[in-house]
């Protein structure tokens, strides 16, 4: 991939959430708007399953990556992603980031590992916290609001039928006072055949 930028930027490898389900988070995001709650509730075209944060890192260390990507997504087959419940880290007594948690079955721990993989033989230090699949719904600014934003979201489970993800997507994050903007800098499709 010949686009990577030539100096230092935050990025993060992700599947971009799938159609269905963005709108169906655009939908409820209303009623959580609704609540007053101090939440910044994420921008329904951002959302990401995030599968390797990477911090900043400069153009040796994504060319490797961007490498390596290409192999293994050339490997992977596409993730059928289905919508599970709604969390909070660290927990609902006091949240802190609002979500939704999403299954991927096997290929999707696998993609994860693998990426993981890649990132650290491209010279990343190792991400020592498990894969835990979760879109950020809302990062909470202060507790104004939040018991009601909780009861808000808590109960909540998309109605949406599972779908597939075709691509990985190497995005940049460019943080900024409203927020992170966030542009794909590379997408690799996922080719791979589904194992036996
Ligand atoms: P989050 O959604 O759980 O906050 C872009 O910032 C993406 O990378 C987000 O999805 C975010 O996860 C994740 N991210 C941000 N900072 C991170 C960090 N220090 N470690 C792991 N993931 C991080």
């Amino acid at each position: 991939m010949s686009g990577l930028p030539d100096a230092l930027v935050r990025s993060f490898v992700a599947l971009p959430c799938p159609p269905e389900l963005v709108s169906v988070i655009a939908a409820e995001r209303a009623a959580w708007r609704s609540t007053g709650a101090d939440v910044r509730w994420v921008d329904p075209g951002s959302i990401h399953l995030t599968l390797r944060f990477l911090g900043n890192a400069g153009p040796l260390r994504l060319g490797r990556l961007d490498r390596a990507l290409e192999r293994t997504t050339a490997a992977a087959p596409p993730i059928l992603l289905r919508a599970g419940a709604t969390g909070a880290f660290p927990s609902w007594e006091r949240p802190r980031v609002l979500w939704l948690g999403l299954v991927g079955e096997g290929p999707l721990g696998r993609l994860a590992e693998a990426i993981e993989a890649d990132a650290r033989a491209a010279g990343f230090d190792p991400e020592e916290r498990p894969f835990h699949p979760h879109l950020t719904l809302g990062r909470v600014r202060s507790g104004r609001g939040i018991r009601q934003a909780v009861e808000a979201l808590r109960p909540w489970t998309p109605e949406v039928e599972p779908e597939v993800v075709e691509e990985v997507v190497l995005y940049r994050s460019d943080l900024g006072p409203g927020g992170a903007r966030y542009s794909a800098l590379a997408r690799y499709p996922l080719t791979g055949k589904e194992e036996a």
